[in-house]
């Protein structure tokens, strides 16, 4: 038997494919990318977090006029602006909100009460349950192969059966997922979808400068390192001489600081480093990537990234023996 697609089913909303475009900040997922995935299929997500208001119900609009698929966003609750921004996002009828690197008990109530899904990610069954008492529509299961920040140091194929028995919602895993083959592993662990973000910005619709798309290319498995971020999580980017000098100890303090955190270390910062690289800066920015990058080999449309991905998928046998 040839693998088939569970239905992913978040409250009224079901995508063609269970297929969700990871939301990245600092604009790396803006309005063409998400409404791309969208109208191919899947679910395409804005990332809203160090967007202002004006900027993130623009990204909405804009979205919504090139697709009527599934568009959401996500906000980092390490933002100030996180309460506000969830409340625009409300306000311009947005189809689900994902709330990364922690979420507070308000999210699931103003969810509730606008009927918007709220999905927070997770690394662990004990916040998989929170999250799930609390009103959670569905869960992200985040692994330690994810790109930006991470809340765990373990795998998604050691956390994902943890958290699929821990919840009776659906979970979407993610964390170095880049292909047919890997949707397939995750599935058969039990996920109901998957969020890839590393794919997706080797895409022609994704807003980054070429230089970093290039360096995502170029990359091969040892480029890959764990940094540390004001934000007070480790995070997964590309070596280049900005995570050298954070690595030892040598990276330059902020120059000025609009307290966009909460809370923030004020060892550099994340916001000017992330915008660095986004704009072509990258040798004084952090590139923020997903451990797989180096399997991917080529910058393709979405359509032609998901059309792939559901071939690879199609192809997997069901009873596959588990690498
Ligand atoms: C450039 C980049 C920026 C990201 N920004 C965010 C973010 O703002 N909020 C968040 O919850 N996750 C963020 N992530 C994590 C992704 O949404 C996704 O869950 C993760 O990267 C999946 O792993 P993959 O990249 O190997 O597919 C980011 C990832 C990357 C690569």
């Amino acid at each position: 038997m040839l693998m088939e697609f569970p239905e992913l089913k978040i409250s009224h909303l079901i995508p063609r494919y269970p297929i969700i475009q990871g939301g990245m900040a600092l604009r790396v997922s803006t309005a063409p990318l998400a409404a791309a995935v969208a109208n191919a299929g899947g679910i395409g997500v804005i990332g809203a977090s160090a967007m202002s208001i004006d900027e993130l119900r623009n990204e909405i609009r804009t979205a919504r006029k090139f697709t009527k698929g599934i568009i959401g966003v996500n906000i980092m609750f390490a933002i100030r602006q996180f309460a506000s921004l969830v409340q625009s996002a409300i306000e311009e009828k947005i189809d689900l909100i994902f709330t990364g690197a922690g979420f507070s008990r308000d999210v699931f109530r103003w969810g509730k009460e606008a009927g918007i899904p709220i999905v927070p990610i997770v690394s662990s069954s004990k916040l998989a349950k929170i999250a799930e008492r609390q009103g959670a529509t569905a869960i992200v299961a985040e692994g330690a192969e994810a790109g930006g920040h991470l809340g765990t140091d373990r795998s998604i194929m050691d956390i994902l059966p943890e958290i699929v028995s821990a919840v009776k919602v659906p979970v979407i895993a993610a964390g170095g997922i880049v292909d047919g083959k890997g949707i397939a592993k995750v599935i058969r662990l039990g996920a109901s979808g998957v969020q890839m973000a590393t794919r997706f910005v080797l895409s022609v619709e994704c807003a980054v400068s070429e230089a970093f798309k290039q360096m995502y290319l170029k990359a091969k498995a040892e480029d890959v390192v764990i940094i540390s971020s004001p934000v007070g999580m480790p995070g997964r980017a590309l070596r280049n001489a900005f995570a050298d000098k954070i690595i030892s100890g040598n990276v330059p303090k902020p120059d000025g600081c609009d307290g966009c955190l909460k809370n923030c270390s004020q060892e550099y910062c994340i916001v000017k480093a992330l915008e660095n690289s986004r704009i072509g800066q990258v040798d004084d920015g952090v590139v923020f990537v997903g451990n797989n990058v180096h399997q991917i080999k080529e910058i393709l449309p979405v359509q032609t990234i998901i059309d792939k991905l559901v071939k690879e998928f199609a192809e997997e046998p069901e009873n596959a023996v588990m690498e």
